[in-house]
């Protein structure tokens, strides 16, 4: 199927279908953006949306295969639709997203509620996958991996934010042994630039403050003779107040992006780099292709380039072999790199990855747990540091929402993407305003709203 295919066959059909459709999303914020598309998808095509799920005659799962965690949640989930079928609820259940594309046959055998599975390049499908169901047609999958497929033609539709996401790129090619991205959302293609300025415009125009460009491995950006680091130049001068992206990879890092980054006061001074190990063997055996000191020049390159930048990665414990050692190494960069935030993760085996065919998972429980844990503490104790920075100072902040801990209290985001939270009567969410920091946690900025002239 070309980028330039119509929606989907039936696009032009008169609406046939009763039953209201229901996205439910796990996962990564790909999963996020994929679910909007999926539902401009099936609204053009004639099928009723709604968001109470208990009016859903219709109901898509999208779902995530990154680590174990996620595959329990969602056999939870499907342990309880099955008890709800059996009682006579008709209700029409499709699974999208990576599981699905990995799983397709445990999916409908384990499960006889799943009436389709349909993978990630295959959405362009699902009205008539949910045709069939409805009508008692075999249950269907469609898990064909695509080398071209972008959904160029598709706007998502977007629930009325703060923050848009962008696909630029669908796909990894980076083969790290531990990860099932690659198999789940197959080959790396990028977008064209015009069409990702185009969803930047209608965001601005919608009143959107900040758009995030979306890619498993932003390095790779390229479409004819444009790179990660001039597109990125061409969404800054759309003109939206905020422009992130997520995630590059250390490896290939487009040294050009730090002074495009410089450059521009619309593009936040925060870098998400994935780091995963701090220790050579592990990086090789992980197929990262860099070493530790690479990853220790890159981060002081950048700090150098993008004064008060902020870092956060991600982190696997305990990845087959790892030895206490070797964990130590990656404490220890994580000390000199006193990233802004980290994710640490616990090594979870995933079927079908070259880890899992090569690799024993021989790291008992408990010492992933434990590592997690100690990595966690050192971590928020870097954080509480980083942000004690702050304090006295005054920082411009979007803001999102209601605090969770403190509903009289509105959550905003620094340009490092640090929270802050503050109370004034006169906000409102997708405000941007300047906040004094009088008080912070590991976590958070505490602060009050302060007017500045000029
Ligand atoms: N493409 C992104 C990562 C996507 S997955 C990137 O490279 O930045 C997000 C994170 O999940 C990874 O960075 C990694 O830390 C973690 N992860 C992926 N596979 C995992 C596994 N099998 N076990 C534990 N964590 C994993
Ligand atoms: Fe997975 Fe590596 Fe690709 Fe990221 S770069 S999605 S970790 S294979
Ligand atoms: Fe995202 Fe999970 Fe797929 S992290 S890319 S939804 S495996």
């Amino acid at each position: 199927m070309t980028t330039t295919s119509p929606v989907a066959a039936g696009a032009q059909a008169a609406p046939k279908h009763a039953g209201k459709v229901h996205v439910q999303t796990y996962g990564c914020q790909m999963n996020e953006y994929d679910s909007e598309l999926v539902k401009t998808l099936l609204d053009k095509c004639g099928f009723e949306l709604t968001a109470d799920e208990r009016e859903a005659g219709i109901l898509l799962i999208n779902t995530c295969a990154v680590r174990e965690t996620a595959h329990t949640r969602i056999y939870a989930r499907l342990g309880d639709l099955t008890a709800e079928k059996k009682r006579g609820s008709g209700r029409v259940v499709g699974m999208l997203g990576c599981m699905s594309q990995n799983l397709q046959d445990e999916l409908l055998e384990k499960f006889p509620a799943v009436d389709f599975v349909c993978g990630p390049d295959s959405y362009r499908d699902l009205p008539g996958l949910i045709d069939r169901a409805r009508t008692g047609g075999e249950r269907g999958a469609a898990v064909e991996l695509s080398e071209y497929e972008t959904y160029e033609d598709i706007a998502p539709t977007r629930v009325e934010g703060v923050n848009g996401w962008i696909a630029i790129m669908r796909g990894c090619d980076k083969f790290c042994t531990f990860c099932v991205v690659p198999y789940t959302r197959g080959r790396e293609r990028s977008r064209d630039p015009q069409g990702i300025v185009d969803e930047t415009q209608r965001l601005v125009d919608a009143g959107y403050k900040q758009v995030t460009l979306l890619g498993q491995n932003v390095n790779s950006y390229r479409h004819d003779d444009t790179d990660f680091a001039a597109l990125m130049e061409r969404v800054a001068e759309v003109g939206i107040p905020r422009v992130r992206f997520t995630s590059p990879h250390p490896r290939d890092f487009p040294m050009h992006l730090l002074e495009v980054i410089a450059r521009h006061d619309n593009l936040c001074k925060q870098i998400h780099l994935p780091l995963q190990s701090g220790n050579d063997r592990v990086l090789r055996k992980m197929n990262r292709k860099y070493t530790r000191d690479e990853f220790l020049a890159l981060a002081e390159r950048i700090r150098e380039t993008i004064p008060g930048v902020a870092l956060s990665t991600d982190i696997i414990c305990g990845f087959p072999g790892e030895t206490d050692a070797e964990y130590e190494d990656t404490v220890d960069l994580v000390r000199r790199v006193a990233f802004e935030s980290a994710y640490t993760f616990k090594y979870s085996e995933r079927k079908g990855t070259i880890a899992a065919k090569l690799h024993a998972d021989d790291v008992p429980e408990a010492v992933k747990s434990e590592r997690v844990t100690n990595l966690v503490r050192i971590q928020r104790e870097i954080q509480h540091r980083w942000n004690r920075r702050f304090l006295g100072k005054t920082m411009r902040v979007l803001v999102e929402g209601t605090s969770k801990k403190d509903p009289t209290m509105w959550r905003a985001r620094t340009d490092h993407n640090v929270i802050a939270v503050f109370r004034d009567p006169a906000i409102r969410v997708g405000d941007l305003c300047d906040v004094r920091v009088d008080e912070v946690t590991p976590n958070t900025l505490i602060g009050e709203r302060v007017e500045i002239d000029g």
